[in-house]
C-alpha cells in the first residue's frame, strides 16, 4: 500500500461518515442510524443507510456498502489513494510527501502516471496554441467564435504539423516511451520509430468529474477525415463512464442536464450560459453515463442533432435513461442542425424557452413511431395503436400509467376505455407489465457455485461483529485458517486480532482493502443483517450449524490438498477431531 496504515486509519477517524457523505446525500435520522436515497441505483424510498456508530454505509436495495474511504472511490470515480488523498485534504491531515521523491514516483500506480502524462500534453497542447506553431487553430476557434475565455476554460490546445514533437516533449519531462504509447498519445512502428497520434488539429482536452485529463478529442480544421480523432481507452479513458463537460456540469445546481452529441456543442452551450450541458464521448451514451448523470440531476434534456442520426441517438437514448430511472424530454432545434448551431442563430434566450417547450420522451417516441404508419389506413392504424398500447405497458406504477394512457389517448384521439382494454389484454398476453428490473454490477451473484462455501465463512464473521462474546466460545475450533476464501480470511485475522484486544473496528477493517470491489464485499460482511430466527434455540441451532459447515469445508479443503503438503495433513488431523467435538458440544448463546 502507498500511504502507511496508521495515517489511513487516522484519516479515516477524522472523516466521520455521517458528515462526509451528508455532503452527497440527503441523510435523515432514524433510531441509531441515518437514511437517504442511494446514490448508486435508483429508488424512490430510502434503503440508503448509514451508522455513526459503525462509521460505513449499506445500501439494502442494491448492496453497495462500505466506510468512507469506499463511498468516496465509488462516487467520485477515485482510485483508494485518490480517496485517502482527498480526505485527508478535507480533514486537515498532512500526508507524507511522496509524490515529488523519485522513489515514490516510481511506486505510484499506472492510473496516476497516465494522468500526470495526460496532464503535461494538455499543457503541451495549451501552449502551442498560443505559440507561433498555434496561429492556425487561433484562427480556427475564433472562426467557431469561441471566446478566449471560454477557449482557456476548457483548456483548448493545438498540435502542430510535426509528427513527433510532443513525443520529444514529453520524453524530456522524464516519460518513458511506453507510458506515452499506453496512453494512446503516440504509436511506435519499425519504420518511423515514434510518433504522435495528434497533429495538425484543434485539441479538446476530456476531463473527468474531477478536472482530471483522461483523454483528447482532436479535431481537423478542414474537412478531412476522420473530422476528430479520439484517445483510445486507457486504464484512465473509460469513454462509456464519463461525459464531456460534467466537471462543470456536476456544480451547476440544476435539476436537469442537457445532453448533446458532440464537444462543440458543449462548448457553445456552456459560452452561452447553459453550464449544464454535458457529452458523450465519440461514442453512443452508456447505461454508465446515464448513472454518472443520476447523482446530480434527475432530468435529462435531450439536445441531439436534428438530423435522422439524431433522432435515432435519442430513441435509444430514451432507453437507457428510463432505465436508470431519469425522466427525459427532447429538445427540437429545428431549423437547426445542431446547439452549437441553434445558440449561433438564435442566441440563449430563444434557447431557454426550447427547453422550456421540450417533448417528454414518451411522446417524441410515439410522435417518431407514428411516422411509421398510415393513419389513414384503418389496418395501419390499428397496428400503431396496438404499438402505443405495448409501450403503455412499460409503466410500472399504476398511477403513471394510467395518467399515460388518458394522455396518449387524447393526443392520438383514441377512446380512453379502448385503448385502456387493449393495454391490459396486451398485458395479460405478455405477462404483464414489464417490471423494471435496475441490476447492480459488483455484487456477486447468488447463483455462484463458490457461494456455498462462502456462505457459511461470510455469516460466521458475521455473528462476530454483531455478538463478540461468542468468540471466546468458538475460538477454540476456529481458527484463521479455517477460513478458506481469501477475502474472508484477510478479514477474519484482523477481525480475531481486535476481538483478542477487546477492540472492535469494522470500519478500519475495510481500509485493508484498496479495491472497490473487495471493500463492498467485506462490508457486506458487517452489514448482513442476520435472519431473525425465531427462538434462542433455533438461533443457536443455526450459529452451531454455521460453524460445523466452516470447520467442515475447511477440513475438506484441506484434505484435497493432502499428499503434496505435511502442514494439511496436520490440519486434516486437528480438523477431524475439532469437528468431532464440535458436533457433540452445545454453543451457548447467552
Ligand atoms: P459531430 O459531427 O456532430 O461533431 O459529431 P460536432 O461536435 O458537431 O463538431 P463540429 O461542430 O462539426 O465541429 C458529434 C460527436 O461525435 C464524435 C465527437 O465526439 C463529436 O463531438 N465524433 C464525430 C467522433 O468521435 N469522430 C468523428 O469523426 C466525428
Ligand atoms: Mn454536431
Amino acid at each position: 500500500m502507498y500511504y502507511p496504515d496508521e495515517v489511513v486509519e487516522e484519516i479515516r477517524m477524522k472523516s466521520d461518515i455521517v458528515e462526509v457523505l451528508s455532503g452527497y446525500v440527503k441523510l435523515q435520522k432514524k433510531g441509531s442510524n441515518y437514511f437517504g436515497l442511494c446514490p448508486f441505483h435508483n429508488e424512490k424510498s430510502p434503503s440508503f443507510s448509514v451508522s455513526g456508530v459503525k462509521q460505513m454505509y449499506y445500501c439494502f436495495g442494491c448492496g453497495a456498502g462500505g466506510n468512507v474511504f469506499t463511498f468516496i472511490m465509488e462516487y467520485e470515480n477515485y482510485s483508494f489513494q485518490e480517496a485517502v488523498k482527498f480526505l485527508a485534504k478535507r480533514a486537515g491531515v498532512g500526508l507524507p510527501d511522496m509524490e515529488y521523491s523519485e522513489e515514490a514516483r516510481k511506486k505510484e500506480g499506472r492510473r496516476a502516471k497516465l494522468l500526470e502524462v495526460n496532464k503535461e500534453a494538455a499543457k503541451y497542447f495549451y501552449y502551442q496554441l498560443r505559440g507561433p506553431a498555434g496561429q492556425a487553430g487561433c484562427q480556427y476557434l475564433k472562426k467557431r467564435q469561441l471566446t478566449e475565455e471560454t477557449i482557456h476554460r476548457f483548456g483548448l490546445g493545438f498540435s502542430n504539423q510535426a509528427s513527433d514533437d510532443l513525443t520529444r516533449y514529453l520524453r524530456k519531462k522524464g516519460y518513458g516511451d511506453k507510458l506515452i504509447q499506453e496512453a494512446g498519445l503516440a504509436s511506435f512502428d519499425e519504420k518511423h520509430g515514434m510518433y504522435d497520434k495528434f497533429w495538425n488539429r484543434v485539441m479538446f482536452p476530456i476531463q473527468d468529474g474531477n478536472h482530471r485529463v483522461i483523454g483528447f478529442g482532436g479535431r481537423v480544421m478542414g474537412d478531412a477525415k476522420p473530422k476528430y480523432l479520439n484517445s483510445p481507452e486507457t486504464m484512465v479513458f473509460d469513454k462509456g463512464r464519463n461525459l464531456y463537460g460534467l466537471n462543470f456540469a456536476r456544480a451547476a445546481r440544476t435539476n436537469y442536464m442537457i445532453l448533446c452529441e458532440g464537444y462543440m456543442d458543449v462548448i457553445a452551450m456552456h459560452q452561452a450560459g447553459f453550464s449544464q450541458a454535458v457529452a458523450s464521448l465519440g461514442t453512443a451514451f452508456t447505461p454508465g453515463q446515464a448513472a454518472l448523470i443520476r447523482r446530480y440531476a434527475q432530468e435529462v434534456v435531450l439536445a441531439y442533432d436534428s438530423d435522422g442520426a439524431g433522432v435515432n441517438a435519442a430513441l435509444r437514448a430514451i432507453g437507457i435513461l428510463k432505465e436508470a430511472g431519469l425522466t427525459g424530454k427532447v429538445l427540437s432545434l429545428e431549423p437547426y442542425k445542431d446547439p452549437d448551431e441553434f445558440i449561433k442563430n438564435q442566441g440563449q434566450e430563444a434557447f431557454k424557452e426550447r427547453i422550456r417547450q421540450a417533448e417528454n420522451s414518451f411522446f417524441f417516441e410515439l410522435r417518431i413511431l407514428a411516422g411509421d404508419y398510415d393513419l389513414s389506413d384503418p389496418e395501419s392504424k390499428t397496428k400503431f395503436h396496438r404499438e402505443i398500447a405495448r409501450k403503455l405497458c412499460s409503466f410500472t406504477e399504476e398511477v403513471e400509467r394510467e395518467n399515460y394512457i388518458e394522455a396518449a389517448a387524447q393526443k392520438y384521439h383514441i377512446g380512453f376505455e379502448n385503448l385502456r382494454k387493449l393495454v391490459y389484454a396486451y398485458a395479460a398476453r405478455t405477462g404483464g407489465v414489464q417490471p423494471a428490473v435496475r441490476p447492480k454490477p459488483g455484487i456477486a451473484s447468488q447463483k455462484d457455485p463458490g457461494e456455498k462455501k462462502k456462505k457459511p465463512q461470510k455469516l460466521l464473521l458475521t455473528w462476530l461483529v454483531e455478538e463478540p462474546a461468542l468468540y471466546g466460545k468458538i475460538k477454540k475450533y476456529i481458527s484463521t485458517e479455517d477460513f478458506t476464501e481469501d477475502l474472508y480470511k484477510k478479514i477474519a485475522e484482523k477481525l480475531f486480532r481486535d476481538l483478542e484486544e477487546g477492540a472492535l473496528n469494522p470500519a478500519g477493517i475495510i481500509s485493508l482493502f484498496t479495491e472497490e470491489a473487495q471493500q463492498r464485499e467485506a462490508a457486506g460482511v458487517f452489514n448482513t443483517r442476520l435472519m431473525q430466527l425465531g427462538s434462542r434455540q433455533e438461533q443457536e441451532k443455526a450459529f452451531h450449524d454455521i460453524v460445523v459447515a466452516v470447520k467442515r469445508n475447511s477440513l475438506e479443503y484441506a484434505s484435497s490438498r493432502l499428499g503434496g503438503d505435511v502442514s494439511a495433513l496436520n490440519q486434516v488431523i486437528e480438523g477431524k477431531k475439532a469437528l468431532e467435538e464440535l458436533s457433540k458440544t452445545h454453543i451457548s448463546l447467552d
